[in-house]
């Protein structure tokens, strides 16, 4: 195996209302230039290439050890740089963007030819985003090119909603990282592919299946986990895995929760060191259990749920847990991103 060169990572802290247009200038260069830069966007930590460069982009699929065939999304600094990305875009494309952009919905659309084949891993299609975070749209403005960024994670890990996970995956693979605290809200973009019609989710997200219908005037199918053959392949199970087996308790809350605590109780009795991610409605049904507990936040907040997810799954692995237990969530909203993030970390799904 070739070593990989290493890079001295930068951090810089930049605030995340007012960053400081110096720093932002310095790593508009450093992406233009060809290297590679992580950033905060409002969903969570994206690892930024020059989309236009090809020698950088694959750069950036060797940084994350991402396999060559799952392809990247494009993030853009204004709604109309979408016709320099994508082509042939429907009607319906312009008044999404109108509706969710800047924010959490990425568009998978027919890719222009000014974007290489290898940011969409030689699809004719192209997924496109406009973030929101104020960092994301100063570096995309200042660096003056699309820029791909898949989440800043060594693929197959959580993905990163602070800097410090960045750090803990990437540290020597690339060249800087602008802190900017938290990512607002902590599980990815929804994918839309628009390439077919009706218009189908590939990856629920920040956007909720709910709020597209409003815009869509129909409900759009959710591409269920790991049915059939793989057409996102982001969408491959176990994909946000984290190091440590995690088990998935699924079925009505009461049943649930007795299940959890049985499994809890009866893995720590034979020594195996347990995490719970809990909800706070939860600890409270429960009391206290042999293990090392996380809380999610309420059942009553969804948004929170989600700001603290990937850090709680971080958490428990940095504390050395076996194994760690969840259950499942409500439907609906953005319960169905959180669900579905929670699957796919998953080693085991229990129903109960
Ligand atoms: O919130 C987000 O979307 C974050 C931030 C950094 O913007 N980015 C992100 O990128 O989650 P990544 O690479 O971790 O996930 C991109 C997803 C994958 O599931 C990938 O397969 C899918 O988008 N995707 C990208 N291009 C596609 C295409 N042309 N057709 C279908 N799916 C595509
Ligand atoms: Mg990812």
């Amino acid at each position: 195996m070739p070593r990989l060169p290493t890079y001295p990572t930068i951090v810089r802290q930049i605030d995340p209302q007012a960053p400081d247009p110096q720093i932002i200038a310095e790593a508009a260069a450093c992406l233009r230039e060809g290297g590679l830069v992580a950033f905060p966007t409002e969903t969570v930590y994206g690892l930024g290439a020059n989309a236009l460069k090809e020698r950088a982009v694959r750069r950036l699929f060797v940084a994350k050890g991402r396999p060559l065939t799952d392809p990247l999304i494009v993030h853009i600094a204004r709604n109309e740089q979408l016709q320099t990305v994508a082509r042939a875009i429907p009607a319906v494309a312009w008044r999404l963007v109108a509706a969710f952009w800047p924010g959490p919905l990425t568009l998978v659309l027919w890719r222009a030819p000014a974007i290489p084949p290898l940011v969409s891993a030689g699809l004719p299609t192209v997924a496109v985003r406009r973030p929101s975070h104020l960092v994301a749209l100063a570096l995309l403005a200042a660096a003056g090119v699309p820029v791909v960024a898949p989440s800043a994670n060594r693929f197959g890990h959580t993905s990163p909603t602070r800097a410090e996970h960045v750090l803990a995956d990437l540290a020597g693979r690339i060249e800087m990282i602008l802190d900017a605290g938290p990512t607002p809200v902590g599980v990815e973009s929804t994918v839309l592919d628009l390439t077919v019609e009706p218009a189908v989710v590939l990856r629920p997200g920040g956007v909720t299946v709910e709020a597209l219908s409003t815009v869509l005037g129909y409900t759009p199918q959710v591409l269920e986990r790991a049915a059939g053959p793989v057409k996102s392949p982001g969408l491959l199970e176990r994909h946000y895995a984290p190091a440590v087996p995690l088990i998935l308790i699924e079925g009505p809350a009461e049943r649930a929760r007795a299940a959890l605590r049985q499994r809890a109780l009866a893995l720590a009795s034979q020594g195996r060191r347990v995490g719970l991610l809990l909800y706070t409605e939860d600890q409270a049904a429960l009391g206290p259990l042999p293990a090392r507990v996380v809380d999610l936040g309420s059942l009553r907040q969804p948004e929170e749920v989600a700001r603290r997810l990937f850090t709680a799954l971080r958490t428990l692995e940095a504390a050395g847990v076996d194994v760690i237990l969840a259950r499942s969530v409500p439907d609906g909203g953005l319960w169905l991103a959180i669900r579905d993030r929670l699957r796919r970390a998953s080693s085991e799904v229990v129903s109960v």
